[in-house]
Protein backbone atom coordinates (compact mmCIF):
# COMPACT_ATOMS: atom_id res chain seq x y z
CA UNK A 1 0.00 0.00 0.00
CA UNK A 2 1.23 3.80 -1.18
CA UNK A 3 1.85 5.66 1.93
CA UNK A 4 0.42 8.63 2.81
CA UNK A 5 1.43 12.28 4.18
CA UNK A 6 -0.80 12.92 7.52
CA UNK A 7 -1.28 16.81 8.27
CA UNK A 8 -3.14 18.15 11.43
CA UNK A 9 -3.56 21.89 10.17
CA UNK A 10 -3.88 25.22 12.23
CA UNK A 11 -0.77 25.30 13.70
CA UNK A 12 1.38 28.54 13.34
CA UNK A 13 4.77 27.07 12.02
CA UNK A 14 7.52 29.03 13.83
CA UNK A 15 11.47 28.42 14.13
CA UNK A 16 14.45 27.87 12.06
CA UNK A 17 14.56 25.40 9.21
CA UNK A 18 17.63 24.50 6.37
CA UNK A 19 17.28 24.46 2.79
CA UNK A 20 18.49 21.69 0.39
CA UNK A 21 20.71 21.47 -2.25
CA UNK A 22 18.76 22.44 -5.94
CA UNK A 23 16.76 20.07 -7.62
CA UNK A 24 16.90 21.26 -10.92
CA UNK A 25 20.46 22.26 -10.44
CA UNK A 26 20.65 18.53 -9.27
CA UNK A 27 19.91 17.03 -11.85
CA UNK A 28 21.78 18.68 -14.63
CA UNK A 29 25.06 18.88 -13.07
CA UNK A 30 25.03 14.90 -12.03
CA UNK A 31 25.14 13.80 -15.98
CA UNK A 32 27.26 16.83 -16.61
CA UNK A 33 29.78 15.03 -14.40
CA UNK A 34 30.19 11.81 -17.34
CA UNK A 35 31.81 14.60 -19.61
CA UNK A 36 34.84 14.76 -17.45
CA UNK A 37 37.72 11.99 -17.99
CA UNK A 38 38.55 11.67 -14.50
CA UNK A 39 36.08 11.80 -11.00
CA UNK A 40 33.94 14.24 -10.23
CA UNK A 41 32.57 15.13 -5.89
CA UNK A 42 29.19 17.13 -5.87
CA UNK A 43 28.30 17.81 -2.86
CA UNK A 44 24.57 19.38 -1.03
CA UNK A 45 23.21 17.16 -3.17
CA UNK A 46 19.32 16.83 -2.32
CA UNK A 47 18.18 13.27 -0.92
CA UNK A 48 15.03 13.34 -3.43
CA UNK A 49 13.94 10.19 -5.66
CA UNK A 50 15.39 12.32 -8.60
CA UNK A 51 19.14 12.10 -7.48
CA UNK A 52 18.48 8.37 -6.70
CA UNK A 53 17.18 7.88 -10.43
CA UNK A 54 19.88 9.65 -11.95
CA UNK A 55 22.96 6.90 -9.54
CA UNK A 56 20.55 3.90 -10.81
CA UNK A 57 21.38 5.30 -14.53
CA UNK A 58 24.92 6.52 -14.15
CA UNK A 59 25.96 2.86 -12.67
CA UNK A 60 23.47 1.16 -15.91
CA UNK A 61 25.60 2.82 -17.82
CA UNK A 62 29.03 1.78 -16.45
CA UNK A 63 29.62 4.73 -14.31
CA UNK A 64 31.00 4.40 -11.02
CA UNK A 65 29.05 6.07 -8.31
CA UNK A 66 28.74 6.20 -4.73
CA UNK A 67 26.19 8.74 -2.56
CA UNK A 68 26.55 9.61 0.86
CA UNK A 69 25.05 12.40 3.32
CA UNK A 70 24.46 14.12 -0.05
CA UNK A 71 27.61 13.73 -1.53
CA UNK A 72 27.87 11.73 -5.02
CA UNK A 73 31.20 10.78 -6.68
CA UNK A 74 31.12 9.61 -10.21
CA UNK A 75 33.72 8.05 -11.83
CA UNK A 76 32.87 8.28 -15.84
CA UNK A 77 35.54 6.16 -17.10
CA UNK A 78 33.48 2.92 -17.17
CA UNK A 79 30.97 4.23 -19.21
CA UNK A 80 30.08 1.54 -22.29
CA UNK A 81 26.43 2.16 -22.88
CA UNK A 82 24.78 5.12 -24.97
CA UNK A 83 21.55 3.85 -25.29
CA UNK A 84 18.91 3.99 -22.17
CA UNK A 85 15.77 1.53 -21.57
CA UNK A 86 12.69 3.65 -20.97
CA UNK A 87 12.19 2.41 -17.99
CA UNK A 88 15.20 3.97 -16.32
CA UNK A 89 14.59 7.60 -17.59
CA UNK A 90 10.39 7.57 -17.22
CA UNK A 91 10.05 9.11 -14.22
CA UNK A 92 12.62 11.63 -14.48
CA UNK A 93 12.26 14.74 -16.88
CA UNK A 94 15.52 15.63 -16.44
CA UNK A 95 16.69 12.59 -17.84
CA UNK A 96 17.00 13.83 -21.33
CA UNK A 97 20.35 15.64 -20.21
CA UNK A 98 21.54 12.52 -21.12
CA UNK A 99 21.48 12.75 -24.63
CA UNK A 100 23.83 15.62 -25.33
CA UNK A 101 26.05 14.24 -22.31
CA UNK A 102 26.42 10.72 -23.82
CA UNK A 103 26.44 12.44 -26.91
CA UNK A 104 30.07 14.11 -25.99
CA UNK A 105 31.37 11.37 -23.82
CA UNK A 106 30.59 8.57 -26.41
CA UNK A 107 30.02 10.63 -29.72
CA UNK A 108 26.14 9.32 -29.81
CA UNK A 109 23.05 8.93 -27.48
CA UNK A 110 19.72 7.17 -27.99
CA UNK A 111 17.40 8.30 -24.92
CA UNK A 112 13.85 7.58 -24.41
CA UNK A 113 11.73 10.92 -24.51
CA UNK A 114 11.66 11.92 -20.59
CA UNK A 115 8.81 11.22 -18.39
CA UNK A 116 8.54 14.01 -15.18
CA UNK A 117 5.24 15.85 -14.17
CA UNK A 118 2.69 15.74 -16.34
CA UNK A 119 1.61 19.94 -16.29
CA UNK A 120 1.52 20.57 -20.03
CA UNK A 121 2.83 19.05 -23.29
CA UNK A 122 6.40 19.69 -22.80
CA UNK A 123 7.69 19.68 -26.28
CA UNK A 124 11.66 18.87 -26.94
CA UNK A 125 11.70 20.86 -29.96
CA UNK A 126 13.98 23.57 -28.62
CA UNK A 127 16.99 20.81 -27.44
CA UNK A 128 16.18 19.44 -30.73
CA UNK A 129 16.80 22.82 -32.12
CA UNK A 130 19.68 23.54 -29.94
CA UNK A 131 21.59 20.39 -31.02
CA UNK A 132 21.26 20.66 -34.57
CA UNK A 133 22.23 23.94 -34.52
CA UNK A 134 25.61 22.95 -33.66
CA UNK A 135 25.48 20.67 -36.39
CA UNK A 136 24.88 17.19 -34.32
CA UNK A 137 22.58 14.88 -35.88
CA UNK A 138 19.54 15.15 -33.42
CA UNK A 139 15.82 13.55 -33.90
CA UNK A 140 12.98 12.31 -31.94
CA UNK A 141 11.41 8.69 -33.13
CA UNK A 142 9.29 6.54 -31.58
CA UNK A 143 9.15 8.17 -28.00
CA UNK A 144 13.40 7.90 -28.29
CA UNK A 145 15.83 10.92 -29.09
CA UNK A 146 18.99 10.21 -30.83
CA UNK A 147 21.84 12.21 -30.82
CA UNK A 148 25.08 11.49 -32.99
CA UNK A 149 27.92 13.71 -32.87
CA UNK A 150 28.73 13.71 -36.71
CA UNK A 151 32.60 15.28 -38.44
CA UNK A 152 30.68 18.46 -38.43
CA UNK A 153 29.71 18.81 -35.06
CA UNK A 154 30.69 22.28 -34.06
CA UNK A 155 29.62 25.48 -32.21
CA UNK A 156 27.77 27.90 -33.85
CA UNK A 157 25.20 30.50 -32.97
CA UNK A 158 21.64 28.87 -31.52
CA UNK A 159 18.30 31.19 -31.48
CA UNK A 160 15.95 29.63 -29.45
CA UNK A 161 12.03 30.43 -29.49
CA UNK A 162 11.59 30.89 -25.69
CA UNK A 163 13.90 30.71 -22.80
CA UNK A 164 13.66 27.07 -21.80
CA UNK A 165 15.57 25.94 -18.91
CA UNK A 166 15.82 22.86 -20.78
CA UNK A 167 16.78 23.39 -24.17
CA UNK A 168 19.46 25.98 -22.62
CA UNK A 169 21.08 23.33 -20.22
CA UNK A 170 20.99 20.99 -23.20
CA UNK A 171 22.10 23.08 -25.58
CA UNK A 172 25.59 24.31 -23.49
CA UNK A 173 26.14 20.72 -22.49
CA UNK A 174 26.48 20.14 -26.10
CA UNK A 175 28.64 22.44 -26.86
CA UNK A 176 31.03 22.44 -24.20
CA UNK A 177 32.05 19.08 -26.49
CA UNK A 178 31.77 21.24 -29.52
CA UNK A 179 34.72 22.95 -31.52
CA UNK A 180 34.55 26.37 -32.05
CA UNK A 181 32.21 28.79 -30.14
CA UNK A 182 28.50 28.39 -29.50
CA UNK A 183 26.21 31.63 -28.67
CA UNK A 184 23.26 30.81 -27.28
CA UNK A 185 20.67 33.51 -27.77
CA UNK A 186 17.19 34.28 -25.43
CA UNK A 187 18.83 31.75 -22.95
CA UNK A 188 16.96 30.78 -19.62
CA UNK A 189 18.03 33.02 -16.72
CA UNK A 190 17.57 30.49 -13.58
CA UNK A 191 19.94 29.93 -10.86
CA UNK A 192 20.07 26.48 -12.03
CA UNK A 193 21.37 27.71 -15.35
CA UNK A 194 23.95 29.15 -13.44
CA UNK A 195 24.87 26.85 -11.26
CA UNK A 196 25.35 24.33 -14.28
CA UNK A 197 27.65 26.80 -16.37
CA UNK A 198 29.73 27.45 -12.91
CA UNK A 199 30.28 23.48 -12.44
CA UNK A 200 31.29 23.32 -16.52
CA UNK A 201 33.37 25.99 -15.56
CA UNK A 202 35.18 23.86 -12.39
CA UNK A 203 35.37 21.08 -14.96
CA UNK A 204 37.32 23.86 -17.45
CA UNK A 205 34.82 24.60 -19.81
CA UNK A 206 35.14 27.91 -21.33
CA UNK A 207 31.06 28.94 -20.46
CA UNK A 208 30.65 32.63 -20.31
CA UNK A 209 27.26 35.23 -19.79
CA UNK A 210 24.76 32.55 -17.38
CA UNK A 211 22.45 34.39 -15.59
CA UNK A 212 21.80 37.11 -18.89
CA UNK A 213 20.30 36.00 -22.26
CA UNK A 214 23.31 35.33 -24.29
CA UNK A 215 25.42 32.35 -22.95
CA UNK A 216 29.05 31.85 -25.08
CA UNK A 217 30.39 28.66 -24.86
CA UNK A 218 34.34 28.07 -26.19
CA UNK A 219 33.98 23.99 -26.83
CA UNK A 220 36.40 21.06 -27.42
CA UNK A 221 38.33 20.94 -24.31
CA UNK A 222 39.00 18.26 -22.41
CA UNK A 223 36.97 18.67 -19.13
CA UNK A 224 38.27 17.30 -15.90
CA UNK A 225 36.25 16.14 -13.31
CA UNK A 226 35.56 18.91 -10.55
CA UNK A 227 34.58 19.00 -6.47
CA UNK A 228 31.56 20.95 -6.54
CA UNK A 229 29.10 22.34 -4.26
CA UNK A 230 25.29 22.51 -5.70
CA UNK A 231 23.06 25.96 -4.92
CA UNK A 232 20.17 25.94 -2.41
CA UNK A 233 17.19 25.03 -3.94
CA UNK A 234 15.12 28.13 -5.50
CA UNK A 235 11.98 26.70 -4.99
CA UNK A 236 11.97 24.42 -1.57
CA UNK A 237 12.92 27.70 0.01
CA UNK A 238 9.94 29.20 -1.59
CA UNK A 239 7.54 26.79 -0.53
CA UNK A 240 8.71 27.34 3.11
CA UNK A 241 8.03 31.32 2.75
CA UNK A 242 4.39 30.03 1.56
CA UNK A 243 3.81 27.83 4.16
CA UNK A 244 5.03 30.32 6.95
CA UNK A 245 3.00 33.26 5.27
CA UNK A 246 0.26 30.70 4.87
CA UNK A 247 0.38 30.07 8.79
CA UNK A 248 0.79 33.12 9.89
CA UNK A 249 4.29 31.73 11.09
CA UNK A 250 7.05 33.28 11.69
CA UNK A 251 9.81 31.14 10.30
CA UNK A 252 13.95 31.67 9.54
CA UNK A 253 15.00 30.10 6.69
CA UNK A 254 18.75 29.21 6.38
CA UNK A 255 21.46 28.44 3.67
CA UNK A 256 19.50 30.33 1.12
CA UNK A 257 20.14 33.10 -1.52
CA UNK A 258 17.81 35.42 -0.65
CA UNK A 259 18.20 36.99 -4.16
CA UNK A 260 16.87 34.37 -5.89
CA UNK A 261 13.52 34.94 -3.87
CA UNK A 262 12.74 38.50 -5.15
CA UNK A 263 9.45 37.95 -6.95
CA UNK A 264 8.26 35.81 -4.15
CA UNK A 265 9.60 38.21 -1.75
CA UNK A 266 7.93 40.89 -3.28
CA UNK A 267 4.79 39.50 -3.48
CA UNK A 268 4.52 38.72 0.04
CA UNK A 269 5.37 41.90 0.91
CA UNK A 270 2.67 43.53 -0.75
CA UNK A 271 0.09 40.85 0.90
CA UNK A 272 1.40 42.59 4.35
CA UNK A 273 3.29 39.21 5.06
CA UNK A 274 7.29 40.59 6.61
CA UNK A 275 9.86 38.88 4.63
CA UNK A 276 13.71 39.94 5.50
CA UNK A 277 16.99 38.87 4.63
CA UNK A 278 20.08 38.79 5.76
CA UNK A 279 23.59 36.72 4.49
CA UNK A 280 22.09 33.40 3.77
CA UNK A 281 18.69 33.56 5.87
CA UNK A 282 15.33 34.76 4.92
CA UNK A 283 12.82 35.49 7.89
CA UNK A 284 9.31 35.34 6.85
CA UNK A 285 6.65 36.33 9.92
CA UNK A 286 2.84 37.20 9.63
CA UNK A 287 -0.20 38.13 11.72
CA UNK A 288 -2.40 36.52 8.95
CA UNK A 289 -5.13 39.13 7.65
CA UNK A 290 -2.95 38.84 4.24
CA UNK A 291 -4.04 41.03 1.74
CA UNK A 292 -5.11 39.79 -2.09
CA UNK A 293 -2.88 40.07 -4.52
CA UNK A 294 -2.48 39.63 -8.58
CA UNK A 295 0.44 37.18 -9.85
CA UNK A 296 1.59 36.15 -13.08
CA UNK A 297 4.31 33.63 -13.42
CA UNK A 298 7.23 34.30 -15.95
CA UNK A 299 10.86 33.01 -16.95
CA UNK A 300 13.06 33.96 -14.28
CA UNK A 301 13.94 36.40 -12.36
CA UNK A 302 9.83 36.88 -12.92
CA UNK A 303 7.62 35.00 -10.38
CA UNK A 304 8.71 31.01 -10.72
CA UNK A 305 5.55 28.45 -12.08
CA UNK A 306 6.88 25.91 -9.88
CA UNK A 307 5.38 28.12 -6.98
CA UNK A 308 2.41 28.94 -8.72
CA UNK A 309 0.76 25.60 -6.96
CA UNK A 310 1.74 26.28 -3.16
CA UNK A 311 0.76 29.96 -3.88
CA UNK A 312 -2.68 29.15 -4.74
CA UNK A 313 -3.18 27.07 -2.39
CA UNK A 314 -1.76 30.16 -0.05
CA UNK A 315 -4.43 32.65 -1.32
CA UNK A 316 -7.67 30.36 -0.41
CA UNK A 317 -7.82 31.97 2.97
CA UNK A 318 -8.08 35.63 3.28
CA UNK A 319 -10.56 38.55 2.94
CA UNK A 320 -10.86 39.49 -1.17
CA UNK A 321 -10.13 37.93 -4.58
CA UNK A 322 -6.58 36.97 -5.91
CA UNK A 323 -5.94 36.49 -9.27
CA UNK A 324 -2.93 33.76 -10.04
CA UNK A 325 -2.30 33.78 -14.14
CA UNK A 326 -0.15 31.11 -15.53
CA UNK A 327 2.50 31.92 -18.20
CA UNK A 328 4.56 28.84 -18.79
CA UNK A 329 2.93 25.71 -18.76
CA UNK A 330 -1.25 25.35 -19.88
CA UNK A 331 -1.91 22.17 -17.56
CA UNK A 332 -0.65 23.66 -14.28
CA UNK A 333 -4.40 23.75 -12.41
CA UNK A 334 -5.21 20.40 -12.50
CA UNK A 335 -4.46 20.35 -8.35
CA UNK A 336 -7.18 23.02 -7.92
CA UNK A 337 -10.15 20.55 -8.08
CA UNK A 338 -8.43 18.88 -4.72
CA UNK A 339 -8.53 22.49 -3.10
CA UNK A 340 -12.05 23.15 -4.53
CA UNK A 341 -12.77 19.41 -1.87
CA UNK A 342 -11.18 21.56 1.10
CA UNK A 343 -13.96 24.37 0.66
CA UNK A 344 -11.68 26.58 -1.47
CA UNK A 345 -13.37 28.89 -4.12
CA UNK A 346 -11.46 28.76 -7.33
CA UNK A 347 -12.84 29.39 -10.83
CA UNK A 348 -9.69 28.96 -13.73
CA UNK A 349 -10.43 30.93 -16.66
CA UNK A 350 -9.15 29.80 -20.07
CA UNK A 351 -6.99 27.07 -17.94
CA UNK A 352 -4.67 30.19 -17.20
CA UNK A 353 -5.57 32.38 -14.56
CA UNK A 354 -6.88 31.20 -11.47
CA UNK A 355 -9.75 33.74 -9.59
CA UNK A 356 -9.57 32.78 -5.94
CA UNK A 357 -12.01 34.25 -3.95
CA UNK A 358 -10.46 33.61 -0.24
CA UNK A 359 -12.78 32.02 2.62
CA UNK A 360 -12.68 31.93 6.10
CA UNK A 361 -11.13 28.70 6.61
CA UNK A 362 -10.82 25.31 4.68
CA UNK A 363 -11.78 22.07 6.12
CA UNK A 364 -9.93 19.03 6.19
CA UNK A 365 -10.50 16.35 2.87
CA UNK A 366 -8.73 13.40 1.47
CA UNK A 367 -6.36 15.10 -1.50
CA UNK A 368 -4.06 13.58 -4.02
CA UNK A 369 -0.80 15.76 -4.87
CA UNK A 370 -1.01 15.61 -8.81
CA UNK A 371 2.47 16.28 -9.19
CA UNK A 372 5.32 17.51 -7.39
CA UNK A 373 4.09 21.30 -6.97
CA UNK A 374 0.54 20.61 -6.81
CA UNK A 375 1.76 18.30 -3.84
CA UNK A 376 3.32 21.67 -2.27
CA UNK A 377 0.01 22.95 -2.37
CA UNK A 378 -1.49 20.64 -0.87
CA UNK A 379 0.86 20.21 1.76
CA UNK A 380 0.29 24.35 2.61
CA UNK A 381 -3.15 23.81 2.39
CA UNK A 382 -3.52 20.97 4.71
CA UNK A 383 -1.08 23.41 7.03
CA UNK A 384 -4.05 26.20 6.73
CA UNK A 385 -7.05 23.78 7.53
CA UNK A 386 -8.69 23.30 10.75
CA UNK A 387 -8.40 19.40 10.76
CA UNK A 388 -6.68 16.18 9.71
CA UNK A 389 -5.55 15.93 5.85
CA UNK A 390 -4.71 12.65 4.56
CA UNK A 391 -2.35 13.23 0.87
CA UNK A 392 -2.21 10.99 -1.51
CA UNK A 393 0.64 10.72 -4.76
CA UNK A 394 3.06 11.39 -2.16
CA UNK A 395 5.85 10.07 -4.77
CA UNK A 396 5.43 13.18 -6.35
CA UNK A 397 6.44 15.07 -3.18
CA UNK A 398 9.24 12.45 -2.33
CA UNK A 399 11.17 13.27 -5.99
CA UNK A 400 11.57 16.92 -5.33
CA UNK A 401 11.44 17.87 -1.54
CA UNK A 402 13.87 16.49 1.05
CA UNK A 403 12.29 15.54 3.58
CA UNK A 404 9.71 17.84 3.75
CA UNK A 405 7.85 16.05 7.02
CA UNK A 406 10.93 16.31 9.38
CA UNK A 407 11.71 20.50 8.10
CA UNK A 408 7.69 21.16 8.56
CA UNK A 409 8.01 19.28 12.07
CA UNK A 410 10.87 21.00 12.95
CA UNK A 411 8.74 24.39 12.50
CA UNK A 412 5.68 22.45 15.00
CA UNK A 413 3.64 21.36 12.25
CA UNK A 414 1.75 18.21 12.90
CA UNK A 415 2.90 15.95 10.01
CA UNK A 416 3.80 12.21 9.49
CA UNK A 417 3.54 9.91 6.60
CA UNK A 418 1.63 6.57 7.54
N1 LIG B 1 8.97 24.61 -24.46
C1 LIG B 1 8.76 24.40 -25.81
N2 LIG B 1 9.70 23.69 -26.50
C2 LIG B 1 10.81 23.18 -25.92
C3 LIG B 1 11.01 23.40 -24.54
C4 LIG B 1 10.08 24.11 -23.83
O1 LIG B 1 7.76 24.84 -26.37
O2 LIG B 1 11.61 22.53 -26.61
C5 LIG B 1 7.99 25.39 -23.68
C6 LIG B 1 7.31 24.50 -22.62
O3 LIG B 1 6.19 23.86 -23.16
C7 LIG B 1 6.97 25.51 -21.58
C8 LIG B 1 8.10 26.53 -21.65
O4 LIG B 1 8.70 26.36 -22.92
O5 LIG B 1 5.77 26.15 -21.95
C9 LIG B 1 9.15 26.41 -20.57
O6 LIG B 1 9.63 25.11 -20.49
P1 LIG B 1 11.09 24.77 -19.97
O7 LIG B 1 11.81 24.04 -21.06
O8 LIG B 1 11.72 25.99 -19.43
O9 LIG B 1 10.82 23.77 -18.78
P2 LIG B 1 11.59 22.44 -18.44
O10 LIG B 1 13.03 22.58 -18.74
O11 LIG B 1 10.85 21.28 -18.98
C10 LIG B 1 12.24 23.20 -16.04
C11 LIG B 1 12.07 22.67 -14.65
C12 LIG B 1 10.62 22.74 -14.26
C13 LIG B 1 10.19 24.20 -14.31
C14 LIG B 1 10.45 24.78 -15.71
C15 LIG B 1 10.17 26.27 -15.80
C16 LIG B 1 13.82 21.04 -14.48
C17 LIG B 1 14.23 19.62 -14.41
N3 LIG B 1 12.53 21.29 -14.64
O12 LIG B 1 11.41 22.41 -16.87
O13 LIG B 1 10.55 22.29 -12.93
O14 LIG B 1 8.81 24.28 -14.06
O15 LIG B 1 11.84 24.57 -16.05
O16 LIG B 1 10.93 26.97 -14.89
O17 LIG B 1 14.65 21.93 -14.35
C18 LIG B 1 9.53 21.35 -11.06
O18 LIG B 1 10.62 21.48 -10.48
O19 LIG B 1 8.47 21.06 -10.48
C19 LIG B 1 9.47 21.57 -12.50
C20 LIG B 1 8.45 21.19 -13.24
Amino acid sequence: MSEILRIRGGRHLSGDVWVSGSKNASVAIIPAAILADSPSTIENLPDIDDVYCYMEILRYLGAEVSLENGKMTIDPRGINKNVLPEAMVNKMRASYYLVPTLMGRTGSAAVPRPGGCNIGGRPIDQTLKGLTSLHAKAYEEGGVIYAEATENFHGDEVFLAMPSVGATINTMLAAVSAPGETRIYNAAKEPHIVDTANFLSSMGANVKGAGTDTIRVKGGRPLHGSNYTVIPDQIETGTLMIAAAATAGDVRIHGTIPIHMEALSAKLLEMGVTVRSYDDVIEVSSVGNLRPIKVKTGYYPAFPTDLQQPFTAMCTVMWGTSQVTETIFESRFRYVDELRRMGADIDVINNTTAIITGVERLHPAPITATDLRAGAAMIVAALMADGVSEISGIQYIQRGYEHIDEKLRQLGAEIEYI
